[in-house]
């Protein structure tokens, strides 16, 4: 499994915990920074990141930015992306059970270190559950105000 992550300039030291839990958990992970100093927006991050998930590059992805918010709702942007931001790592188990979150971000400026890597754990040692869910996931895409939620049969 390979794992693309990447932050804004707030998410430095977070981004790096995450990635080094995710290698320790035996994941291959590809860093894409930014490097400590280096001022980066983060739609631009949220969007990379995305892109490469959803052009099936990567498994997974997972981002920090200063709450999780911007650079989630960034990569939400890119159709086949569910991304969730995660404080708790409950959340980040039932949004793989569950949702099939193939992004997973974190706060850098809402959870410390320690939290954040048990977050990576729960989220990368979960699995989707299929079934039924598998079904509710399926009416969020196509990601088309028109349809969204609707049964296309
Ligand atoms: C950058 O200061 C901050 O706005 C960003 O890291 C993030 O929290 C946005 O959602």
């Amino acid at each position: 499994m390979r794992i693309v992550v990447a932050s804004d300039h707030a998410g430095v030291d977070i981004r790096r915990e995450m990635a080094d839990e995710a290698r320790e958990l035996g994941y291959e992970v590809v860093d894409l920074g930014p490097a400590p100093g280096e001022a980066v927006d983060y739609p631009v991050n949220g969007a990379r990141v995305g892109r490469l998930v959803a052009a099936g590059e990567y498994d997974l992805g997972m981002l920090v930015c200063g709450t999780g918010v911007g650079i989630s709702i960034a990569a939400n942007k890119i159709r086949g992306i569910r991304a969730v931001v995660c404080s708790e790592p409950y959340s980040a188990k039932l949004a793989r059970q569950h949702n099939n979150a193939n992004v997973l971000a974190v706060g850098a400026r809402v959870v410390g270190p320690g939290l954040a890597r048990l977050i990576v754990r729960e989220w990368l040692t979960a699995e989707f559950e299929g079934g039924r869910h598998a079904r509710r996931v399926g009416l969020i895409e196509p990601s088309d105000s028109a349809t969204a939620g609707e049964q296309l049969s």
